[in-house]
């Protein structure tokens, strides 16, 4: 690379993957570490950069791609991708990279410790214990569900789907999956059984959405499939808020349709603290933290990082996103 390539980066992100990009690319970042870059700035930076290091806050559409003159990669640090528009990148012949494989057991421990935070009430009880309520122990005081031995569907049996599958081995679950393909090797593998979406729905105890967010699966879940499920059900979805439909969920939960939810993720992130979903007692909400450790924060990273470097060298990237 003789002269040295414009990158943008849209965070501060860990020092080894600056570092990494500083050595063989001129870099300009958006510093905050709490506020996504306004838009305004992106349009301008993107005019002048060979390179986009972007998170998942920032919409790449058509409207910025137009104004990316000398663009010739997009490197996302995140395994979804629903925020760039791929197509429109691909048509100007910018590639498009993502970081799966690195955040798949992190988020999977994050999925089932919401699982179990739901199923047995911890945020409740603590929040009881710290305002001072307990005073005695009591046969029925707050119980949850049982998680071992029970039924678990998850939908959408990919990389984290098959984790969380393994995890729920260990919580001797039965393990039904709703997937666009079936999967024998996980059939075998796992011991994990494909249904329908109706049948998962209705057969489940847990319900784990780990779909990826595509016009297709926008409001998978709404109001006549939170209907099919048991009223003792209990629904995680640390995929992407959009596809359950917050307006069903609400209703479900409130009128006790279905027994609690367990939500990483929101249609509009960061969620409005005085969102519906949020007064209810039998939420446990998080602010979007599945792949938050230390650790695989810095991998997603540092392979964004060298996604990059791949692309301005004129290699191929190891995680190609295809329209
Ligand atoms: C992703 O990678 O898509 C997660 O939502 C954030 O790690």
């Amino acid at each position: 690379m003789p002269v040295k390539p414009n990158v943008y980066i849209t965070r501060k992100i860990p020092e080894p993957a600056l570092a990494r990009l500083r050595e063989a690319c001129d870099i300009s970042m958006w510093e905050e570490e709490d506020i996504p870059v306004p838009r305004e700035i992106l349009e301008r930076e993107i005019t002048k950069a060979d390179g986009l290091f972007c998170l998942l806050t920032e919409t790449i559409d058509e409207a910025l791609l137009e104004k990316a003159e000398k663009l010739r990669v997009i490197s996302q640090m995140a395994v979804g991708y629903n925020n760039i528009d791929v197509h429109a990148a691909s048509r100007r012949g910018i590639v498009v990279t993502h970081t799966p494989g690195v955040l798949t057991e992190t988020t999977a421990d994050l999925t089932f410790a919401l699982l179990l935070a739901t199923a047995r009430r911890l945020v409740e009880a603590e929040h009881f214990l710290r305002r001072g309520e307990w005073k005695t122990w009591s046969p029925m005081l707050l119980t949850g569900r049982d998680v071992f031995g029970a039924t678990l569907g998850i939908i959408g049996l990919g990389r984290i789907g098959e984790a969380v599958a393994r995890r729920a081995k260990g919580f001797d679950m039965k393990v039904l999956y709703y997937n666009r393909n079936r999967k024998p090797e996980a059939e075998k593998s796992l011991g994990v059984i494909y249904t329908d979406l109706d049948s998962l729905l209705q057969e489940s105890d847990f319900v784990c959405v780990l779909t990826p967010y595509t016009p297709q699966t926008r409001d998978l879940i709404g109001e006549r499939e939170l209907a099919l499920m048991k009223d003792t059900a209990v629904l995680i979805n640390t995929a992407r808020g959009g596809i359950v439909n917050e307006a069903a969920l609400y209703s479900a939960l409130k009128n006790g349709r279905i027994w609690a939810a367990g939500l990483d993720v929101f249609e509009q992130e960061p969620v409005s603290p005085d969102h519906p979903l949020l007064s209810l007692p039998n939420v446990v909400a998080l602010p979007h933290i599945g792949s938050a450790s230390v650790q695989t924060r810095i991998k997603m990273a540092m392979m964004a990082a060298n996604h990059l470097l791949q692309a301005l060298r004129g290699q191929v990237p190891d995680y190609v996103v295809h329209p």
